[in-house]
């Protein structure tokens, strides 16, 4: 098996996952409650989607508030403080508001005092760049400890006269910690791609300086999210197949050494679409639409987590990430499950020996 970080020269540490976390709101939206809001149906809902119902965050939550809670949990399970953090990276399309950033109120609800925050938008592939970004600071030494957290509050940027959709969509969100080690273990590979010059299948066109808000925008539900379904569906089955071969030709792998599939969920239809473009059995691709919806950009990590909840996972097995979103953006990731424990004790030993040299 290739080595992609030796082949690319001394890089001393990779970065694994040691914890995660979810939260999705308790508020429920089923196919049969949006009957009640626009002229859809249940049957065409299900079919076309895979989609039964999605979470919606309450009056109170935001896309901060609910990151929170998720970033608390990936905190517990990495047996972490928030002040050993060194970067809180937020993937979001829908932040609380334009400025601060929303992984800056994350910072500040977390304690989080040692650590550098900032947020990325590259819609429902924010995930699998933040991970990117994440695993690029670590390989590069610039940070040990990292907190990759995506949150989503769609709903509230959801035209509900639409049925195209406000069907599609739901509030969510989730987080990882990514933590140096000097296992083989952790992101293997990446793949990033983008075509700007198709940005108008997915926007939220009002609300930024091209566009400020006015009585007019929000007349005309230009804060809302519009998409070109169709055109979208055949481009996202084409880059969510090519990113996840080059993901795993580039960590010298193939499907067979593959786990878990963990994708975005779009749409059933593009999901089992890229599923037999990339040749993995049914069994190998994790699914949570029916009860989530499309949560942008948390969406992948929620996945994670359920996967994780109902799935033992081996140290040295494979888990291959793929995404497609409104930028338009796509990407892929390719993680080797590590010897978390052992990361830990790692972890632990280099604070002893940090400690000894102080004292
Ligand atoms: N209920 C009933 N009928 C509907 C609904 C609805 N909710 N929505 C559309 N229709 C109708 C249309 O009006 C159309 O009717 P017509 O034939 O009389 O004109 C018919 O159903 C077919 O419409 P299509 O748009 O062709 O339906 P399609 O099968 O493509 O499904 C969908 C639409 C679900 C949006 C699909 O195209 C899709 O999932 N696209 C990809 C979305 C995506 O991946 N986005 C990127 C990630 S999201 C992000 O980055 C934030």
């Amino acid at each position: 098996m290739n080595d992609p970080f030796k082949e690319n020269g001394c890089m001393p540490h990779r970065a694994a996952v040691t914890g995660w976390g979810w939260y999705s709101p308790t508020q429920v939206l089923s196919n049969h409650d949006l009957e009640k809001l626009v002229d859809t149906n249940d049957a065409w809902i299900t079919s076309r989607t895979g989609i039964r119902e999605r979470r919606i965050a309450a009056a109170g939550e935001t896309t901060s508030s609910m990151a929170t809670i998720a970033a608390r949990q990936a905190l517990a399970e990495a047996e972490l403080q928030p002040d050993e953090l060194d970067l809180i990276i937020c993937a979001t399309t829908t932040p609380d508001q334009l400025i601060p950033a929303t992984a800056c109120l994350i910072q500040r609800n977390l304690g989080a005092h040692r650590a550098g925050a900032f947020d990325l938008n590259t819609a429902c592939t924010g995930f699998i760049y933040g991970l990117a970004t994440g695993a690029q600071f670590i390989q590069g030494g610039g940070a040990k400890r990292i907190l990759v957290v995506a949150g989503e509050t769609l709903s509230r940027f959801m035209n509900w006269e639409d049925r195209s959709t406000c069907i599609l969509f739901g509030d969510g969100a989730a987080a990882v910690v990514l933590e140096a080690t000097t296992q083989q273990s952790g992101v293997l590979s990446t793949v990033l791609g983008s075509r700007g010059d198709i940005e108008q299948m997915l926007t939220i066109e009002a609300g930024g300086c091209a566009r400020p808000a006015s009585t007019e925008t929000i007349a005309q539900k230009a804060h809302c999210v519009r998409m070109r379904g169709n055109e979208i569906f055949k481009m996202a089955v084409r880059n969510m197949a090519q990113s996840a071969q080059q993901a795993l030709a580039k960590a010298g792998l193939t499907t067979n050494d593959i786990r878990a599939v963990i994708p975005h969920q779009a749409n059933e239809r593009i999901l089992i679409a890229t599923r037999d473009a990339i040749g993995i059995s049914e069994d190998r691709m994790f699914m949570n639409i029916d009860r989530h919806g499309n949560t942008g950009a948390s969406s992948i990590p929620i996945a994670l987590g359920e996967f994780l909840q109902s799935t033992p996972v081996d140290v040295g097995d494979h888990l291959l990430l793929v995404s497609f979103g409104g930028g338009l953006t796509w990407g892929a990731a390719v993680l080797r499950w590590a010897d978390i424990p052992a990361v830990k004790l790692e972890r632990a030993a280099a604070q002893r020996a940090k400690l000894a040299l102080i004292g």
